[in-house]
């Protein structure tokens, strides 16, 4: 399975934040937003990585993360030249796939919790069409919404509904088969020219072919799309890692415990940080263990 992360789209609710600074590129508390949704990628295992952005910001995407190699990873880059949306990933992104399997992650989605790298790649090892990640939320009239049958199975996907059928959002987490890819060229654009990822999903669904995992209780899932948002995901992080005095989606502590980088590439890349950090000081100390 290969990884794609879709870090475009307009910001326009962060402005005037986002005039000159990509969304994904801003901080949540002491580390980029897109430090987050990448250590989703690397923990469900997946090692080679398209970022998708756009023409103003892929640059600063490139500059920040390289080729992936310090992490034992391999990553690639694709322009989005208009955010036309969210399916258009697959469209994008169907060479870099190739005949693999894909995980889509959007970059202002923050998943942390027990479990969820299991449930990834449980889901990846079962996947047959598409998989959609669930999540309960106490206004789901914001979200894509799952319609759930008695048994718990994905019915339909309805978007931003004023009743909605069940309180599961579906997250910006999604895993598609190979086969699965070309429907993001079967579905007509909506009205505002967006390839819809719902209407994607949807089809699939109504195949028989989309199902939803439900992430459990300990999982956490925030999104940074606004002011308010992005500000409470940087206080999350802050109360749990000096809490707990460790870290979350610290990509040199991922790629370390996952076996994709040794010690001594640990090393090398703990003396480019700061010890006057915490992020600096933790992956020192995963050295002296
Ligand atoms: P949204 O939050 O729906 O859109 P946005 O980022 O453009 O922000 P705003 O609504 O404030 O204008 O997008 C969710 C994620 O998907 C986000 O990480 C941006 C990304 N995205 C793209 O990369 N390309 C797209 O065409 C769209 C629609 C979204």
């Amino acid at each position: 399975m290969r990884g794609i992360l879709l870090a475009g789209g307009s910001g326009s609710r962060l402005l005037p934040l986002t005039l000159i600074n990509s969304k994904q590129l801003l901080p949540v508390y002491d580390k980029p937003l897109v430090y987050y949704p990448l250590s989703v990628l690397m923990l469900a295992g997946m090692r080679e990585i398209l970022i998708i952005s756009s023409a103003a910001h892929l640059e600063a995407f490139r500059s920040l993360l390289g080729d992936g190699g310090h992490l034992g990873l391999s990553l690639q880059y694709a322009v989005q030249d208009e955010p036309r949306g969210i399916g258009e990933a697959l469209v994008i992104g169907r060479d870099f796939a190739g005949d693999e399997d894909v995980c889509l992650i959007l970059g202002d989605n923050i998943f942390y919790g027990q479990g969820l790298p299991g449930q990834l790649r449980e889901a990846a090892r079962t996947l047959d069409g598409c998989a959609v990640f669930g999540y309960p939320v106490s206004d789901p009239e914001r979200y894509g919404v799952a319609v759930l049958g008695r048994g718990g199975e994905l019915v339909d996907i309805v978007e931003k509904p004023a009743d909605p059928p069940s309180n599961i959002a579906v997250t910006g987490l999604y895993m598609y088969s190979n086969d699965a890819l070309s429907y993001a060229e079967k579905i007509t654009p909506s009205a505002r020219g967006e390839l819809e990822i719902t209407d994607i999903n949807r089809l699939l669904v109504e195949q028989g072919r989309g199902r939803i995992v439900q992430l459990g209780r300990g999982i956490a899932w925030l999104d940074a799309g606004t002011h308010d948002s992005l500000l409470e995901a940087s206080q999350y992080v802050q109360v749990l890692q000096k809490r707990q005095g460790m870290q979350i989606a610290c990509l040199e502590e991922t790629a370390y415990r996952m076996g994709y980088i040794d010690r001594r590439q640990l090393g090398r890349l703990a003396e480019r940080l700061s010890p006057g950090t915490m992020y600096g000081r933790h992956v020192r100390s995963l050295l002296r263990a």
